[in-house]
């Protein structure tokens, strides 16, 4: 992970500094104001969009993101709260892209996870893709490295597993 400075929108493959074997796994919710992705692989809990903004992101609802519920820069802001980068979004002509927080600042949480937020660069198994938010694996365990995916002892008894996450039952569209 180094800093960066490409203008790609969080999320997508950067450079080829590292090999690619596959584009991440996206859902995208167009909006007429805002365009939300949101890769489940990276999810890791139920919490800032779904009590940030309950009229847009509804895991009971088919689809679970209504990009048109809520003002774009409001739906822009609850999105970038979400630690683990799972969710991003690409504004309408003449919104505001995500800036990323500077200076770049690392901590290790009580679970174990690297909470990184700033102007990055993660090499992973889809290559480099510029990030703004990231919750990094700190034992080594998760299959989806460089990023947590549970599979450690970072779960908590209430937590998912990386396996149910491959077939989302409450994320899916
Ligand atoms: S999308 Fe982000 S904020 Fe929402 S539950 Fe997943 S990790 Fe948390
Ligand atoms: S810290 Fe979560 S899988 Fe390693």
């Amino acid at each position: 992970m180094t800093e960066g400075t490409a203008d790609a929108p969080p999320g997508t493959p950067e450079t080829p500094e590292a090999p690619s074997v596959g584009k991440p796994r996206l859902k995208e919710y167009d909006g007429e104001g805002i365009t939300v992705t949101f890769e489940p692989r990276r999810c890791l809990h139920a919490a800032e969009c779904v009590h940030g903004l309950p009229e847009v992101f509804d895991l009971s609802r088919r689809p679970w993101v209504l990009p048109d519920a809520a003002v774009p820069e409001r739906v822009a802001e609850v999105i970038r709260r979400c630690p683990s980068g799972a969710l991003q979004y690409r504004p309408a002509a003449g919104g505001a892209a995500e800036e990323p927080d500077a200076p770049t600042r690392v901590r290790r949480n009580p679970s174990g996870q690297l909470v990184v937020r700033g102007d990055l660069l993660v090499a992973g198994e889809q290559g480099v893709r510029r990030e703004t938010r990231v919750l990094l694996c700190g034992c080594g365990a998760s299959g989806n490295q460089p990023y947590c995916d549970h599979s450690g002892p970072c779960a908590g008894p209430g937590d998912d597993v990386a396996e149910e996450r491959q077939e989302p039952s409450g994320t899916a569209r």
